[in-house]
């Protein structure tokens, strides 16, 4: 007397396979990056608008090196790297069973989008590195995760005192907003 037993177990496999096939996608089948490209962002998209409310932005730099300090220009250069983290749900593509959890980008995609335009206010000079393009990366993650990473080279104030030179102690600084 196994048949009913049988029967259930055939289908609640039914039930699990045609619930994780989702989307219309035949189960076991997962979308490519250009069908997912194609279909980002999934909103109309405003770049004014802020993604969500509130947009926390979470920014780590390193230093890659002091390359001059000047006292003729009371001012210093400097290579930093920056990461940005932030979420952005209209690019999030999870609900459509990706193959792959990570997506790069160009530049392009990151001028249809909302970015936090961060920038050091009272920099003399600051630029992105190009070698020959624009090093901006841009990477999407399924959850709606945006990562950005670029270097950048800048040129920023020193207050200098010379009194007791060189044994001075020189400050210079760089205020970062968005
Ligand atoms: C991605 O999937 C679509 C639809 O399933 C298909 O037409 C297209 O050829 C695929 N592209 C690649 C690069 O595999
Ligand atoms: C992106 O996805 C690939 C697998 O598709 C994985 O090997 C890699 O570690 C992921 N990168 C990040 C930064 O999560
Ligand atoms: C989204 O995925 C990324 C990469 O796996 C992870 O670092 C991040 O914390 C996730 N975000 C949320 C809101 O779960």
């Amino acid at each position: 007397m196994s048949h009913p037993s049988w029967v259930m177990i055939s289908m609640l496999t039914e039930l699990l396979t045609s619930q994780s096939g989702g989307m219309g996608k035949p189960s076991g089948e997962c979308a490519n990056d250009t069908e997912i490209i194609s279909a980002l962002p999934s909103q109309p998209y405003n770049t004014h608008y802020l993604p969500s409310h509130p947009t926390h932005v979470r920014v780590d730099m390193w230093v890659q090196a002091v390359t001059a300090v000047s006292e003729l220009t009371q001012d210093f250069e400097i290579d930093l790297y920056i990461n940005e983290f932030w979420e952005d749900p209209n690019m999030a593509f999870d609900y459509m069973n990706p193959c792959r959890h990570n997506i790069s980008f160009d530049n392009d995609m990151l001028t249809k989008l909302w970015i936090p335009n961060t920038c050091f206010i009272n920099s003399k000079t600051a630029k992105i590195h190009e070698s020959p393009f624009k090093n901006v990366f841009l990477m999407v993650f399924s959850n709606g995760t945006l990562w950005t990473n670029y270097r950048m080279k800048l040129t920023g104030p020193c207050d200098m005192h010379l009194e007791k030179f060189p044994f001075d102690k020189q400050r210079c600084s760089l205020t970062f907003e968005s």
